[in-house]
This record gives structure tokens, sequence and C-alpha cells, in this order.
């Protein structure tokens, strides 16, 4: 559930496109640059506003890879598993990853909210094979190792 006050912000995207029906696929990717996923009453909310049935805003939000219907953690970490990073041994630091932050292919969030866990196909950036970013911020070269030693990093942070 979402407060009247993030209400308010869903209103400032819509008016940016004036409600117009071509600008949906925007406008769901400002919601989702907001909340980090498409929370179930913000589409019903948008469906009102914007006058397009629940049906079609749920099938453009599940047709594209980059919509999130789940809510995601804090920091979102991507692990590249294309083929440079794959040759280079990301599934060592998925699994490592997973098994630090009890996850897995099911699960990417952690149930403090704190961090979610994908994968993504390249991150155009092989040359620093194998990669991750957290929050768009890249680490390059991973090791199992030193993606664990990222995440305490960041566990500390979010202690003090
Ligand atoms: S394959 Fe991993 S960054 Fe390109």
């Amino acid at each position: 559930m979402i407060s009247d006050n993030q209400y308010i912000n869903v209103d400032t995207i819509l008016n940016r496109y004036g409600n117009k029906k071509s600008s949906l696929i925007a406008v769901l990717q400002e919601i989702q640059n907001e909340y980090k996923y498409l929370p179930e009453d913000v589409l019903e909310y948008v469906s009102r506003k914007m006058d397009i049935t629940p049906s079609k805003i749920f099938s453009v939000a599940t047709f594209y890879e980059n919509f999130s219907l789940d809510p995601k953690g804090k920091y979102i970490i991507k692990i590249c598993d294309g083929t440079a990073c794959h040759v280079r041994k990301s599934i060592p630091i998925l699994n490592a990853l997973r098994k630090e932050l009890a996850l897995s292919e099911k699960k990417h969030t952690t149930d403090d909210m704190l961090f979610t866990l994908e994968t993504v196909s390249c991150l155009g950036a092989c040359g620093l094979a194998p990669v991750i970013t957290i929050n768009d911020k890249v680490y390059a070269k991973m090791t199992p190792e030193s993606a664990i030693q990222v995440l305490q990093n960041i566990r500390e942070e979010e202690s003090k």
C-alpha cells in the first residue's frame, strides 16, 4: 500500500505526460524509477487516470522484462552472465551471493528488503568481466570473495 503523499508523485508523472495514452510505457518507466517496481495499487490508479483498462496496463507491465511487479530491495545487485562474464566465472559469484543472502532462483529479494539479486545478459562492460552492478555502481573483475566483501561493506554502512 502506498501513501497519499506518493500518489502526488504519481500525479506529477501523469501530468508531465498529459495523461496521453501513447505515453503509457514512459509513465510506467518513471513510476518504476520512483518505486523500483510497479505497485499494483498504483497501476490501478494509473488505469483510472489514463482511462486505460487494467488488463492493458498489466499486459504492458508484464511484456517488458524491464518492468517488475514485485517489490525490490534498497540495493539492486545485477550480476552479469553474458558470455564474457560467464567464461570468467560469473556463476560461482552468483551462487556465493545467493548463499550469502539466502536467495534462490525463485526468491530474488531478501526478507529485510535490503537486497535484490538479478542476473542480466550483458552490462556493456565486458572488458571488466566478471562484472556486477549495485544500484548502477559498477564493480569490476569480481570474485565470490570480493562480491561478498562488497555486501559486507554495505551492511556495515547500513548498520551505522
Ligand atoms: S558479458 Fe558481462 S559485461 Fe558484457
